[in-house]
């Protein structure tokens, strides 16, 4: 039997939708409404990625795979390591695609987190540099770990506050190459009423002093940089809807 090939059709709809879905006001009520009710069971805590903590929404680990693999960056960098999931996710996608490397920073990388990390499989591919994401000496350490000409991805996940993460774009930001991903995560929180704010954090960000004001702010500032409107359409039930913008290719 010959059969239609409508890849590009099935693709073409996906778009459509997307797009579509970005623009319904009132499904991303719908969602945020859920999300509320899913934080009283820490829903963000409950995943692991080939066995270790992943502090994500499983849309927002779909979108950075969808990233990866469309894109295929030789080094992403991410801040905020935490327990190590989402650096040893990344790093298993590069693992499969067979080339790059990430780094992962973080203020504090507690022992059995490391060793935790260290011990997977995929640890020749993680460096790990301990410090706060601004200061001169870690964005230092980053840019040495980043050999000459390689395309770089990035994700700002560690300190959410508006400082921090406008900080953090400002020294981050420029290092990511043309066709290649900024993601800022938790931007849902700029999203959300006060009232709707996550409490049960050691931190808390409240609408305006959150990593989406911070995004704003920086793109504002700077035109390298674009919204991909039709992955942050799909981005319901998650974390970063807003937070994934391309660097313009040049
Ligand atoms: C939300 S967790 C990261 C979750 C992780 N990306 C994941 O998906 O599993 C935030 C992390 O940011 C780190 N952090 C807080 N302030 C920081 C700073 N100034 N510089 C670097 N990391 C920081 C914390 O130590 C914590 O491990």
């Amino acid at each position: 039997m010959i059969t239609k090939d409508d890849r590009q059709e099935f693709e073409a709809h996906k778009r459509e939708m997307a797009l579509a879905l970005g623009r319904d006001k009132e499904a991303f009520r719908q969602s945020l409404d859920t999300l509320v009710t899913l934080d009283r069971y820490d829903y963000a805590y409950l995943w692991s990625w080939m066995g270790l903590p992943i502090i994500q929404m499983p849309a927002d680990i779909m979108a950075t795979q969808e990233v990866i693999w469309a894109n295929r960056p030789d080094v992403i960098i991410e801040t905020g390591v935490a327990r190590g999931g989402s650096l040893i996710f990344m790093a298993s996608l590069l693992k499969v695609i067979g080339t790059g490397k990430v780094i992962g920073v973080d203020i504090d990388i507690r022992a059995h987190n490391r060793e935790a990390i260290e011990a997977h499989p995929v640890a020749p591919l993680i460096t790990l540099i301990e410090g706060s994401s601004t200061e001169v000496e870690t964005v230092a350490q980053v840019r040495d770990a980043i050999p000459p000409g390689a395309s770089v991805m990035v994700v700002l996940d560690s300190d959410h506050s508006r400082e921090h993460v406008l900080a953090e774009l400002r020294a981050y930001g420029p290092l990511v190459t043309p066709g290649q991903y900024l993601v800022v995560a938790d931007t849902l929180l700029g999203q959300s009423e006060a009232s709707q704010t996550p409490t049960k954090r050691s931190a808390i960000w409240y609408p305006g002093d959150e990593p989406y004001a911070a995004l704003n702010a920086y793109l504002a500032e700077t035109d390298r940089f674009e919204v991909d409107e039709a992955l942050n359409g799909k981005l319901v039930l998650a974390s970063s809807p807003g937070g994934y913008v391309r660097c313009k290719s040049v």
